[in-house]
């Protein structure tokens, strides 16, 4: 059975700040990573010929596949992060003193809150159907390098995971989701490449 290969992009210098959104290059660990999975993928790939790589079209996923060689590389615009709208570029600090209405709206319910000008959970799991048929076509294995709120709806789409939790799920970064399809089900294995 093929592998599909789940991971966020390396530490981007917005994650050390702790902005949200934006289109950051990746941070000093951000750039060990990207070494790390490319030396991973190349053990755990070696005789996939057809395998190939899927990443976002914002240069924190791209810089953090730019390591890997020998495999195709595909970027999908709805593998990009969720768009904050009005508060892109800004802390969690900023918008629940700034927006504090906004703020408390997506405490109450972040599935559905939808950021002015931007999206809501929900309008990203839409956006990634395509990606999911495509996903479920392939016969060689894939490795798909994107962000925190699209990997939490890959991840519950794949693990079965219910429409509630899917806001809350843990995708930590630096930090391999490996899932198989196989007869008997799905099965997953993590890989924590660095602390
Ligand atoms: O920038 C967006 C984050 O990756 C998503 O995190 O939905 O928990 O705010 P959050």
């Amino acid at each position: 059975p093929r592998p599909i290969l789940l991971t966020r992009h390396g530490e981007s210098q917005d994650n050390v700040r702790g902005r949200i959104g934006g289109d950051a290059a990746l941070s000093e660990a951000g750039e060990l990573y990207k070494k790390k999975l490319a030396n991973f993928v190349g053990k755990r790939l070696k005789s996939e010929r057809a395998a190939s790589i899927w990443t976002s079209t914002l240069q924190r996923t791209i810089l953090t596949a730019s390591p890997i060689v020998g495999f195709p590389k595909i970027q999908w615009r709805a593998l990009d992060e969720i768009n904050a709208g009005v508060c892109d570029g800004m802390t969690y600090e900023e918008i629940k003193k700034n927006m504090p209405e906004e703020y408390e709206s997506r405490k109450k319910d972040k599935l559905r809150y939808r950021y002015p000008r931007g999206e809501s959970y929900l309008d990203v799991i839409q956006r990634l159907e395509p990606v999911i048929i495509e996903l479920e076509r392939q016969r060689a294995p894939v490795v798909v390098i994107s962000h925190q709120a699209v990997l939490r709806a890959l991840y519950a789409y794949f693990a079965d995971r219910p429409l509630q939790e899917i806001p809350h799920i843990e995708v930590p970064l630096h930090t391999i989701i490996e899932i198989q399809m196989g007869v008997t089900g799905v099965q997953e294995k993590r890989y924590k490449l660095m602390d």
